[in-house]
């Protein structure tokens, strides 16, 4: 179904409205502090990616100042991961300090008093036991989190009883997407910025591709956005629950000479075209050979001109999947005017010096892109909190942006 077709996604999803978007609530302090509680503390997060972890005692961890903790995940020598406040039980101090590390012997050691904890997070010695009074061990242990993994993604769920499973959680997007080679496309590069900004502006920039032909106009607008498609109209979007996908389509773009030398090479290019990347398999078998064997979530539609597709998991989690490449965006509020953007790509390392190039090119013009997205955001979070407006009005492309707010809302009130 695409414009062209004559049909409004608000047709196909009348219960998500096409009433202006009233945003006084939304961009308070005073919600914000729902959004901690409700959202924030209620939702599955993912907070780190399980090939971080290859070995038992490999351990990262994710500050959430959004839910006023920090969290531990370790690999346990059982193989799973397991997650815990990161948070000794003695006086209190962040038990692990950098952000990925080695349980060295196995075990871990506050840098306080020296209590020592193992990748269990069970508590097995004391420094002079003898001065405390019947302290059990047993009953001292790291305080642990829910922790669930989907594909390549640590889960964690503050609740002390989490509403949902995470596959419930997912509802239908870990089905499918099933296939997707999550593990085995390795990290390449990230990007992560701090912007004086609400959460959910920062969000809403990578829901929609109306701004293509606009804000992107020097790197990527001719990709997607064509003179019959001027506004990059999606050829599919799902709701899933809180969650959604929109399936993206892309035009035979300008000729431009450094993207030409790229798109040659283009395999490493996470952008180029997605004929250039069929019928020929990655010996690594991370990208499909035709579109009949993705799994049923990737280019949705099977269209021949789709690039790549996004997933937005709510509260704070993007996927941006394309045929050998998917990338990762996250939001983590600060505060509800500060927010901590970090992205992740991943691709198979290049293998010649053509590949190479197709790779950097890959780098800098994703950097440039979010560059570029990240532009309007401080500016807008400037002015809009002067209160002159009080609502977004969105088109029917900006599906997501109303959508995601939809979820927002429902969540709060909860
Ligand atoms: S606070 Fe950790 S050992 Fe004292
Ligand atoms: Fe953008």
């Amino acid at each position: 179904m695409t414009a062209t077709s004559g049909k409004r996604w608000s047709d196909i999803y009348p219960e998500v409205g096409t009433e202006p978007l009233a945003i006084d609530r939304l961009m308070s302090p005073d919600f914000y502090e729902f959004e901690r509680e409700k959202i924030f503390r209620t939702c599955w997060l993912c907070v780190g990616e399980i090939i971080d972890l290859p070995e038992p005692g490999d351990f990262l961890i994710k500050d959430l100042p959004v839910c006023s903790t920090s969290i531990l995940a370790v690999r346990g020598y059982d193989g799973a991961v397991h997650a815990f406040h990161n948070m000794c039980s003695h006086r209190g101090n962040k038990l692990a300090w950098e952000r990925r590390g080695k349980c060295v012997g196995g075990t871990l050691t506050c840098k306080f008093h020296g209590w020592c904890y193992d990748t269990a997070g069970r508590l097995i010695a004391v420094p002079g036991q003898e001065k405390f009074f019947n302290l059990s061990l047993e009953d001292n242990g790291l305080t642990p989190v829910a922790t669930e993994v989907w594909q390549n993604f640590i889960f964690i769920n503050l609740s002390p009883r989490p509403r949902w499973t995470l596959r419930e959680y997912l509802s239908g997007v870990a089905e499918d997407l099933d296939g997707f080679p999550f593990t085995r496309l390795p990290f390449a590069f990230a990007y992560r910025v701090d912007l004086k900004c609400n959460w959910k502006i920062a969000v809403d920039a990578q829901n929609e591709g109306y701004h293509a032909a606009f804000l992107h106009k020097r790197t990527i607008g001719d990709i997607f956005s064509s003179a019959q498609d001027p506004y990059v109209d999606p050829l599919d979007i799902k709701i899933y629950g809180l969650h959604q996908r929109a399936s993206l389509p892309g035009y035979p773009p300008n000729s431009k000479p450094v993207r030409e030398i790229a798109n040659e090479f283009g395999k490493r290019w996470s952008m180029s075209r997605t004929d250039d990347k069929l019928g020929e398999a990655e010996p690594e078998d991370v990208r499909f050979a035709n579109y009949e064997s993705m799994p049923p979530g990737l280019n949705p539609t099977r269209a021949a001109n789709w690039t790549f597709d996004i997933y937005m998991i709510f509260p704070n989690f993007w996927l941006g999947l394309s045929n050998g490449a998917y990338n990762t965006h996250q939001w983590w509020p600060m505060g509800y005017d500060r927010t901590i953007q970090e992205v992740r790509m991943h691709q198979l390392l290049p293998r010649t010096a053509g590949e190479r190039f197709s790779w950097e090119y890959n780098k800098t013009i994703n950097r440039d892109v979010w560059l570029e997205d990240f532009s309007t955001l401080e500016k807008t979070w400037e002015v809009l909190r002067s209160g002159a407006k009080h609502h977004f009005n969105l088109q029917d492309g900006e599906f997501m942006v109303r959508n995601f707010y939809r979820a927002v809302n429902e969540m709060a009130d909860f």
